[in-house]
């Protein structure tokens, strides 16, 4: 403990809470200027400057863990970067200002601006690279599915968990070239399949809900910075999830090894990813099934953020109404 505060002290988390909402609110916001406006590079930057100058403002130690990139490549908010007030306690940051930079610029559902928080060391430092996933919802025997068994045998075992036929299973899974095997094998089970365009940290997190949203699991290659985001909010609404990092070059390997990273073929479970509690926000930039999307009423500005606390399990929609939010700094 330093600082006024200690983490996770309830009223701590309560403030930490209301601050947290306030950075992504802000950064769903500048995002959303330049929704459905074809320019993902600038709605990506507008959404960091804000989420950054608001972070800056928290009474937190921050060290982002997952960010926009590593420091050579990401001029703000990189691995490595430190973030808040300076006092109060030291904390991990995972971020990421715009999860679905293409379906903000073409405004298509479910672009989320997020953020998680845990003590220092409580998540999983992963180089900006891809990872194989699999996640489901709560209340299934434990390491029911498994990233090493065939897709259909996960299937399989769902649908005998759930007591249904495999056809009454529904899988996530971008839609990309690289999954076609996947598909296949998912659909040889006779599984629907949902196939989506980008933002798999939402559709992780649908998965915790299958009776709300349809799918059973979420299954597939997608970035790490947004396996760790998801496992956060898996730890706090519960559910299981594997992921394994894709590390197939040496130079991968290489930046792996410098976050600590010693064996590159590591599956790891939930609890390897986001060891201690952790706090998810997210806010909505497009409308999706997740979020709302920020609207503009005459003066007013509308969001819609999730909180969620995997210490006291608290799970919270807030929409807000602002009279203001800052200008985005660049642009
Ligand atoms: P961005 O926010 O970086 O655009 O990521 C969107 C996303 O769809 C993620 O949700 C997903 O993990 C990743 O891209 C998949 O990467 P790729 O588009 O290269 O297949």
């Amino acid at each position: 403990m330093t600082g006024k505060y200690q983490i996770w002290d309830p009223f701590f988390e309560y403030v930490l809470a209301l601050g947290l909402a306030r950075v992504t609110e802000c950064g769903a916001f500048a995002a959303s200027r330049m929704r459905g406006r074809g320019d993902e590079k600038k709605a990506d930057q507008f959404a960091v400057d804000a989420m950054r100058r608001e972070l800056n403002r928290l009474p937190i130690r921050g060290r982002v863990v997952i960010g926009e990139g590593e420091r050579d490549e990401a001029p703000m908010l990189y691995i490595g970067e430190e973030v808040g007030s300076g006092d109060g306690p030291q904390v991990d940051i995972a971020l990421d200002p715009l999860e679905g930079t293409t379906i903000c610029a073409k405004n298509l559902p479910n672009s989320l601006s997020v953020i998680a928080v845990s003590k220092a060391g409580g998540m999983l430092h992963a180089p900006d690279v891809y990872m194989e996933k699999i996640a489901i919802g709560p209340g299934y025997p434990a390491d029911l599915v498994d990233l090493d068994a065939e897709p259909c045998a996960n299937i399989l075992a769902l649908s005998q968990a759930k007591s249904v036929s495999p056809d009454r299973i529904t899988a996530c899974i971008l839609d990309r070239p690289r999954h076609a095997e996947l598909i296949e094998s998912v659909r040889s089970s006779g599984a629907a399949i949902r196939l989506i365009t980008d933002g798999d940290v939402a559709a992780v997190i649908h998965a915790a809900t299958p009776a709300e949203t349809g799918i059973d699991v979420y299954m597939g290659i997608g970035g790490a910075p947004e396996g760790i985001l998801a496992g956060a909010a898996l730890r706090c609404i519960g559910g299981q999830m594997q992921g394994r990092l894709i590390l197939d070059t040496v130079e991968r390997r290489d930046r792996a090894f410098q976050m600590g990273i010693r064996s590159p073929e590591h599956k790891y479970s939930l609890e390897d990813m986001v060891r201690h509690d952790v706090m998810f926000v997210a806010t909505g930039v497009t409308d999706g099934s997740l979020l709302n999307g920020v609207r503009f009423l005459d003066n007013r500005i509308i969001t819609e953020t999730m909180i969620m606390s995997s210490s006291s399990g608290l799970l919270r929609r807030v929409c807000s109404e602002h009279r203001d939010l800052d200008e985005p700094e660049s642009g």
